[in-house]
């Protein structure tokens, strides 16, 4: 079959990869290569709805792995790369930093030079090289403003600062080599196929099971909250219309306490399962704080409003409402998670 493109998607067994693989397969003249290496955060159950669809391939491989990247670069002769594998999680990257800067920094690096060497015979003509990046880069807010694209960074944490690392090559590809790139930096993400150790899905996962509702410090962080379909179509938008060497923060406009944000939560879910208002806040539990636990995000999405006509559509009501209802209808996601089982996917599904 022939195609008008061929992307390289990385990443895209996880949370955000996974709703922006299948905002690409809509064009069906687009192929989409996922390439990922499955780690905890992987989870080929989050396609499997488009598993089989005709522009859909799925590569088990590892970004660090200089030789597997060189070969999918010579096999499927991409026109970009739009580049989500990560480890994601700071209270991970507390406990292990080097795995942050293994596939963070290093297998970005290696993504980089693998598009380079391929692309660069033709000068670069028609490519593009796409990073998703965080926030979590500039550091923390006091009460008051917002980032901005021209926000100097300051990384608090492990995450954050391999991170910001690659954040540095994604840009210095393009001074140094004129790799066409383009950069965007989103605030806190929430929806479907969550992995249950972010907060959201974490307190809905409590609250179904009636356990502690791990509160960090006082409650009084603040984060900015996406949807993250709004956030698919924003990396659609940012990997179509962005200027080359440009960076976009893309972010919700909306802002919640940890506290308060627990408090909707057990209000939205007392009610679909018919509980007694005020049940499930009980379960509310302080805990110890996040070591260099950032204050406040918050992100001025002007730039990528008026630059590129992209705003947030999914209003946080409708947003958490569907996100509720979607672990409450599909229990065994979660089970599959919490039991492991997840993990023998690939196997079932691609091995003979
Ligand atoms: P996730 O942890 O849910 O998924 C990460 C995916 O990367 C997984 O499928 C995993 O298997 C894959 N991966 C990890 N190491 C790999 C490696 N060495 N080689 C190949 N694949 C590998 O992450 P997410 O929350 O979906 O975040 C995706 C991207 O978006 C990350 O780059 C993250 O920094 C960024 N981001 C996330 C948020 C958020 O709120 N979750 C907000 C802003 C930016
Ligand atoms: O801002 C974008 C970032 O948002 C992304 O780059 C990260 O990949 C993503 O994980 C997220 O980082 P956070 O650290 O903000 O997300 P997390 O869900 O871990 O925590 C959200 C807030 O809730 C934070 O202030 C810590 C707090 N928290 C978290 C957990 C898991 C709790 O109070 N209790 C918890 O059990």
């Amino acid at each position: 079959m022939n195609f008008r493109e061929t992307l390289l998607i990385t990443g895209g067994a996880g949370f955000i990869g996974s709703h922006t693989v299948r905002r690409f397969l809509r064009n069906p003249q687009t192929r989409v290569v996922n390439v990922d290496a499955l780690t905890y955060a992987g989870n080929l159950e989050n396609l499997v709805d488009v598993a089989h669809a005709p522009n859909y391939v799925f590569e088990r491989v590892d970004i660090t792995d200089a030789a597997a990247v060189a070969r999918l670069f010579d096999q499927y002769r991409p026109d970009g790369v739009v580049h989500l594998a990560a480890e994601s999680h700071v209270d991970r990257s507390i406990a292990d930093p080097m795995a942050f800067v293994r596939t963070n920094v290093i297998g970005t690096v290696t993504l980089l030079n693998a598009a380079v060497a391929a692309w660069k015979a033709d000068g670069f003509a028609g490519k593009r090289f796409y990073h998703i990046s965080t926030d979590e880069v500039f550091g923390a807010l006091c009460a008051e403003g917002f980032f901005t694209e021209t926000t100097s960074y300051s990384p608090n944490s492990p995450y954050s600062a391999s991170k910001a690392a690659s954040d540095h090559f994604v840009r210095a590809y393009h001074e140094t080599y004129g790799l066409p790139v383009v950069l965007s930096n989103c605030s806190n993400n929430y929806g479907s196929h969550h992995f249950p150790e972010k907060l959201i899905p974490l307190m809905i996962h409590n609250i179904v099971e009636k356990k502690p509702l791990p509160i960090y410090g006082d409650g009084q962080y603040t984060r900015d909250w996406l949807f993250v379909e709004d956030h698919a179509t924003a990396i659609e938008t940012v990997y179509r219309s962005g200027a080359p060497g440009e960076t976009y923060c893309i972010g919700g406009w909306n802002e919640w306490t940890n506290l308060d944000l627990v408090h909707l939560l057990c209000a939205v879910m007392d009610e679909k399962l018919g509980r007694a208002a005020g049940e499930s806040a009980q379960l509310i539990t302080f805990v110890k704080d996040r070591p260099g636990h950032d204050k406040r995000y918050a992100i001025d999405a002007s730039k990528i409003e008026r630059e590129l006509g992209w705003k947030p559509s999914v209003t946080f009501e409708e947003g958490l409402a569907r996100t509720v209802d979607w672990y409450l209808n599909n229990p065994e996601w979660l089970a599959n998670v919490t039991s492991g089982a997840y993990q023998q996917y690939y196997e079932k599904q691609y091995l003979p």
